[in-house]
């Protein structure tokens, strides 16, 4: 009796700051992943700085995949597939992971696959032990995207609300910058917050006074410089309430999509779900609508190589064609019009 040889999806994500790579096996799942991240070379100018992104995934990619195969105890060679980032990201960044998939999918004879990364994020959950059963109302949050989307099955997706201005994390990250914290200023803000005091600053609630599901973050950016300025000793306490008001603001917003799409699975993924009080908040809000919350394990809240594997092995294994040779990048990119699958 002869086995069915297993599907080994290996994954490449380079679409901003860091190199991930991430192996799953179509029967023991995630068997392998690591991660790059460029933070050193961007801390000194404040932000991610393109050119200086794409030449690193150049120089980390190949040996981050030799050596995530080898601790995997597995070789080129017993990969089935490979799934890359296509976007959305950084162009240059995104070239870097479509050239390296392309040419080595190329010399192994073996299909590839180009994702969203966005998708990645909102499968990441599914990396867990208990997973979420669809359908459910996701709320992507991250560095560039604030959404909140209806999702029916894999590739069925709607976008329910998002950011008209900047993203939740990039608000982190602005408002981490007025307080002259580091970059990433995410984690950071939320350090300085748990020593703040709740009650000394009330900040606003950003469109959550009227009807609709859309978000906008720059204006409590705005809000926490004015404070700042007329109170520049009392940084924790501005962190806190920053933190609080648009962690509130999420949770109305998710409370909201849950009611109007009357689904009880709340899925939370990218990277401002690793924050600790937004998880408080949403699994708060979870046990008193009777919904279920689920979130990815703090590393895989990031951007991660995993989550490509991922959504590559859901995508191939449900029969999605693949595409030729050539190096496909797609910087602008909607949810809503991937194919479903
Ligand atoms: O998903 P991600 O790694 O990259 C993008 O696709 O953008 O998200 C990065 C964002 C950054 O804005 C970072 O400051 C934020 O996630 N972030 C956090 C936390 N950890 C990361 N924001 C708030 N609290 C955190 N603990
Ligand atoms: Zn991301």
């Amino acid at each position: 009796m002869s086995a069915v040889k297993p599907f080994i999806t290996l994954g490449i994500e380079s679409s901003c700051d860091e190199t991930g790579i991430g192996l799953y096996h179509s029967e023991k799942g995630l068997i392998g992943h690591q991660l790059f991240s460029q933070v050193d070379i961007h801390s000194e100018y404040g932000g991610v700085v393109p050119e200086l992104a794409s030449r690193d995934h150049i120089q980390r990619t190949l040996p981050l995949i030799k050596s995530v195969l080898a601790d995997a105890e597995t070789t080129l060679t017993d990969i089935s597939a490979i799934a890359y980032t296509a976007g959305p990201g950084l162009a240059g960044a995104l070239l870097v992971g479509s050239a390296v998939a392309k040419s080595l999918a190329w010399s192994l004879k073996i299909p590839s696959l180009g994702v969203h990364h966005m998708e990645g994020h909102l499968l990441a959950p599914l990396l867990e032990e208990k997973v979420p059963d669809f359908p459910f109302v996701a709320l992507l949050v991250s560095g560039g995207h604030t959404m909140l989307i209806d999702v029916e099955a894999i590739g069925k997706y709607k976008i329910l609300g998002e950011s008209l201005d900047d993203a939740v994390g990039e608000a982190f990250d602005k408002t981490a910058k007025i307080l002259g914290l580091g970059y990433p200023g995410g984690p950071a803000l939320a350090q300085l917050a748990k020593q703040g005091d709740a009650d000394v600053f009330k900040f606003p609630r950003p469109m959550t006074d009227r009807p609709g599901l859309d978000f906008s973050f720059s204006g409590l950016k705005t809000f926490a410089r004015n404070t700042f300025s007329k109170n520049p000793e009392k940084k924790a306490d501005i962190a806190k309430a920053f933190e609080v008001a648009a962690t509130s603001t999420l949770m109305i917003k998710c409370r909201r999509a849950l009611e109007q799409t009357r689904r009880t699975t709340l899925v939370v993924a990218g990277g401002v779900s690793a924050n600790l009080s937004l998880r408080q908040e949403l699994d708060a809000m979870g046990v008193k609508q009777g919904v279920q919350v689920f979130y990815p394990r703090q590393e895989f809240c990031t951007d991660n190589g995993a989550m490509i594997a991922l959504a590559g092995h859901f995508r191939l294994s449900q029969g999605q064609k693949t595409a030729g040779g050539e190096i496909a990048i797609q910087p602008r990119w909607s949810l809503e019009d991937l194919e479903a699958v």
